[in-house]
This record gives structure tokens, sequence and C-alpha cells, in this order.
């Protein structure tokens, strides 16, 4: 039995879902399937696998700094099949490019490349009122992912990459200088430290519980620690029932940034729904 490994990280389960379907596409085949957490597994040697897919969500353009560093360290992988798939909401930019590439500077082999809208739950947009395909990944999307894995396994059997998927195009100028605006170096010596929490704060623990990458701690006198390996996904800010954590996401000096791409992003007939956010809970609105 062929052995394949498909590594992924998912916030709110977009890329999990869609790893399911490509799970199921490819055990039509005689495959064993081995899924991974990324951040939770630190074996990164994928010598002993015949295939590697390797899943991620779009944050900032890129891969989430968790991911990039997971496909950094993974060895093993010359001449390897591997394949990848992204979700994104609004905007893929470099996220699946990221990881290709480096997989390729790796030696790795590309069996394919699948891409998804995702729902968008994220609080920079969810905060002034949007969320961007809600709906998503839709059946079809879900369709298309297991149609994906059959395909990666056909490559696989004709033991050749069949018409290699183009790289996504290059991030437009405007999202280059946002992504710039929270480089890794910046989240990791300056934003972590924006979050803050505010006397409603009654110490129920659900930011320590949701952090993706446990990434806050509780002090011994109850008091919050955001840590500086932070993703700035602000699933914390999103859960906190009491509405009691801000972070940068806060500023008004976002807004700017935020407006732009919600604007560009409805221009370009990306489905959104009207929400509104309050303790821990996303809810619909009407027009
Ligand atoms: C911190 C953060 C940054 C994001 N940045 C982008 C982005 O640059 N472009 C985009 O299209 N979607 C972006 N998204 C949306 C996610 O890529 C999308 O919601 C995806 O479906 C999440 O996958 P998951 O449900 O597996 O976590 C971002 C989401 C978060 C939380």
């Amino acid at each position: 039995m062929k052995k394949a490994m498909i590594a992924t990280f998912s916030q709110s389960g977009s890329t999990n879902k869609i790893a399911d379907q490509i799970e199921k596409g490819i055990t039509s085949g005689e495959w064993d399937i081995d899924r991974i957490n990324i951040g939770q597994n630190s074996n990164t040697d994928v010598s002993g696998y015949d295939l590697v897919g390797i899943g991620s969500p779009t944050y900032f353009f890129n891969p989430p700094f968790i991911v990039q560093d997971f496909v950094n360290e993974l060895k093993g992988l010359k001449n390897k099949p591997t394949f990848v798939f992204v979700l994104h909401g609004t905007y893929v930019g470099d996220c699946g490019n990221w990881i290709r590439r480096t997989l390729k500077m790796k030696e790795a082999k590309d069996y394919g490349y699948f891409t998804s809208y995702g729902v968008d739950y994220w609080m920079g947009y969810i905060k002034r009122g949007t969320m961007f395909s809600p709906d998503s990944p839709t059946k079809k999307e879900l369709h298309s992912a297991e149609e994906f894995g059959k395909s990666v396994i056909n490559s696989f059997s004709e033991q050749q990459q069949n018409k290699i998927a183009p790289f996504d195009p290059p991030t437009p100028f405007v999202y280059r200088i946002e992504r710039l605006l929270v480089a890794r170096s910046s989240v990791k010596s300056f934003y972590y430290k924006t979050f803050t929490v505010n006397s409603d704060c009654n110490n129920c623990g659900i930011c320590v519980e949701k952090c993706p990458v446990n990434n806050i701690t509780q002090q011994e006198d109850g008091t919050l620690k955001w840590d500086s390996n932070c993703q700035l996904c602000a699933t914390c800010e999103m859960n906190c029932p009491k509405d009691a954590i801000r972070s940068s996401l806060d500023w008004k000096t976002m807004d700017p940034f935020m407006n732009y791409n919600i604007r560009i992003s409805k221009k370009k007939k990306i489905p959104f729904v009207h929400v509104k956010h309050t303790h821990g809970k996303t809810q619909l609105v009407e027009n």
C-alpha cells in the first residue's frame, strides 16, 4: 500500500474541509493517508512517504508563519511527488507560489496545485461589517477538490507531472505594501504586544483555548500574556464572549487599508454578506 501525508493548518476549518475531499479523491485508489496538523507535529522528515500534500490558508497574501516554518523545515523531499492546496478569502497573492517555490527549491516534484475560496472569517473585515465568501467551500468547490485528489493520483500512477499548473500572478503593489506592514519581524517585535484586555475580561480562558498556535498563557493572577509566536489571526479577539480584547486591528490607521481591500473585493464581485460581531459571535444583518 502506498503512503501519503496531507499536512494542513486550519484556523476556521475551510482548509481541512478541502483536505477531507482531496483525501477522498486519493483514497479512491489504494492509499494509506496520514493527516498532520501543522504546529502539532514535530516530525518534518517526509522520506517515508510516497506523496506529500501541503494545505494552507492565505494570511496576508502568504502562508501563515507557522506553515512557512513547517515547509522550510521539511526534509527528504528530493524527487518526492508533492501537491499544494491553498484556501483564500479575497485574494490569494503569493500563498501558493511561496509553498510551491520552497518545495521546488528542495527538489520536490510538483504533481498538482489547487485553490479554493474559504469562508473569510477574519476580524479585520468582520469588524467593519463584511464577511466574504460565507458559503465557501461550496459543494462545487468540495467536488472539485475531490477531483483534484484523483488527478494527483493519476499523475502519480503515470509517474509524470502532467500539465503543471501555472504559478499565481504576482501580488499587486498595494497588497505588497500591506504585507510589508505585517512582516514577520514586525509581528515578532511589535504587533503581538498590541493585544490588550480591558476590565470586562472574566478570565474564562476561551482565548487561550482557541489560539491555534497556543500563543496565549494565563498567568497565576489570571492576567493574559501574548507571546511573540502570534500569527495575527485575531482568533482570540474574535472569540472573546466579553468583547474584552483589543488589538492593532482596532486602530483607525488600519481603516484605509481594510476599507480599500473591502471596496476592491466587492468590485471584483467576491460574494459577501453584511455581519455584526459581538460577544464572540458573528451574525448576519439585513442590508
Ligand atoms: C490573519 C488572516 C489573514 C488573512 N489574509 C488573507 C489574504 O491575504 N488573502 C485572502 O484571500 N484571504 C485571507 N484570509 C482569509 C483566509 O485565507 C480564509 O479565511 C481561509 O479560508 C481560512 O482557512 P481556514 O478556515 O482553514 O483557517 C486571512 C485570514 C486571516 C485569519
